[in-house]
């Protein structure tokens, strides 16, 4: 069977692209930030996504293509009889937890982008918060947007119209971005905008803990679609040619350069409308409708066409990140079980709309239901990217570092010895130490922290 669903050498690598951009900058990055104390969480992301990331996503790239297979067999091939076999299963499972409730935030965003379209959401902050809080409570429209985001996703894998995607991701991909920028300035225009400058650049560093350093890894890792072998299925695609290392780091900057365009969109506006920065999911849902409705009013027009475009790009940047999410487990059930493509999507789809109602529901009628004091929303969120990803990661440079052969390692990261021979060594080195250690210290520093105060 012809694996290649992708058009292009360059398609490929705008879908991976596609799949780091998303919900991950834009609504998860601020929360995060938000929830951990701001810029000295921002700066351990950062230093996180370059020291720790990068070499990540390259032990998966190394993984994907050398295999040319779905993900968990792709383990399996190099992981033999050791637990390393497992990390592609992880990986599956993974993928259609965080589409399952990813899904329900992408339904919002669709939600308020046909509000945008129709009546637009404007009144008081106090008015914008109740219309989220009604909003997102309500039992049944966000599970109905969450489907109907869930069945475009369905629809787009099971098609296989990939090619449209990465033709719209060459056109929209820029736009988003030009549009952040135009938020960025309009919130930065308004009153006490340079409160919110200084909780994003201004460290504090007595707010890191255990906690906030794991806080930060996960979020590293979730921006790079890294730790659920989504990237390793991905580069199953990729042709011999694609320069791993030099793509890894286009995507590592691209990625951080709209998560801090993100903060900055966000923050100077919530500052100034008294929305406090830990809010929590909520927060960009409940402080951009000011600035819109606010910072734009001076140009006619604008406060009705920005926040639609700025929903409606942000559905598109969502759908590149589900259908990579998708595809890690379409694949794996499509190869192993020799069933269509239409099955297997339908599967993946259907096991992880539960996932989505039970998110959805727990801004609701299931809020009081908790699993270690998290509800599901939090769970789901928690023990993908604050465990699974790590530990997967952590897994596959081991795999890579040490257990497969150095000669096949060169040969995948230098392209048969043509590309990147001299970076290698350091590269080899970040895989087989730096992540690996990284990732064990703070996982070590949180259990020490945990033993302390327990
Ligand atoms: N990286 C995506 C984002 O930032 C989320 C994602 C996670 C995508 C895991 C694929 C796999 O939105």
């Amino acid at each position: 069977m012809a694996r290649s669903n992708f058009g292009s050498k360059i398609g490929i690598i705008l879908a991976t692209a596609g799949s780091a951009v998303g919900l991950g900058n834009i609504w998860r990055f601020p929360t995060m930030a938000g929830e951990n104390g701001g810029a000295a969480f921002i700066m351990l992301y950062v230093v996180f996504v370059f020291m720790l990331g990068i070499p990540g996503m390259l032990a998966e790239f190394v993984i994907g293509r050398r295999a040319h297979t779905n993900a968990p067999r792709a383990y399996r091939k190099f992981g033999g009889k050791t637990p390393f076999a497992g990390v592609g299963y992880a990986g599956v499972l993974g993928g259609m937890i965080i589409f399952g409730f990813y899904s329900v935030i992408a339904g919002w965003c669709l939600a308020y982008f046909f509000s945008s379209v129709s009546t637009g959401i404007h009144g008081s902050p106090d008015e914008i918060v109740k219309y989220f809080n009604d909003f997102s409570s309500d039992p049944w429209q966000p599970v109905f947007w969450a489907a109907v985001f869930m069945l475009i996703t369905h629809f787009v894998i099971w098609g296989g119209v990939n090619k449209g995607i990465e033709r719209c991701a060459k056109i929209l991909m820029p736009l988003l971005f030009i549009v952040l920028v135009l938020i960025v300035i309009a919130s930065l225009c308004v009153p006490n905008a340079e409160k919110g400058i200084e909780f994003l650049f201004m460290p504090d560093f007595s707010k890191i803990n255990g906690e906030t350093c794991l806080a930060a890894l996960g979020q590293a890792f979730f921006t790079l679609s890294l730790g659920v072998a989504c990237l390793a299925t991905y580069a199953s695609y990729y042709d011999k040619s694609v320069n791993l290392a030099k793509s890894a780091m286009q995507i590592g900057l691209v990625d951080t350069l709209i998560a801090v365009l993100a903060g900055l969109m966000i923050f100077p506006a919530a500052f100034s409308v008294g929305v406090q920065p830990d809010a929590g999911p909520s927060l960009i849902f409940i402080t951009l409708p000011n600035v819109f409705q606010s910072a734009f009013s001076f140009v006619p027009g604008a406060s009705y066409v920005i926040p639609i475009m700025f929903y409606g790009l942000l559905v598109l940047a969502a759908l590149t990140s589900t259908v990579s999410m998708h595809e890690i487990g379409t694949a794996f059930f499509t190869e192993e079980f020799k069933m269509s493509r239409g099955k297997s999507a339908a599967i993946v789809t259907f096991l992880c709309f539960i996932v989505a109602i039970l998110s959805s529901l727990s801004f609701g009628v299931l809020k009081e239901v908790t699993i270690h004091g998290m509800t599901f929303m939090d769970f789901f969120d928690y023990i993908t990217g604050q465990l699974l990803m790590p530990i997967c990661a952590f897994l596959t440079c081991l795999l890579v570092g040490w257990y497969m052969k150095k000669d096949d390692v060169f040969d995948e990261l230098t392209n048969g010895g043509t590309v990147y021979t001299r970076m290698f060594h350091v590269i080899y080195f970040a895989i087989r130490y730096i992540c690996p250690i990284g990732i064990a210290i703070i996982f070590l520093g949180l259990i020490a922290e945990t033993v302390q105060a327990g």
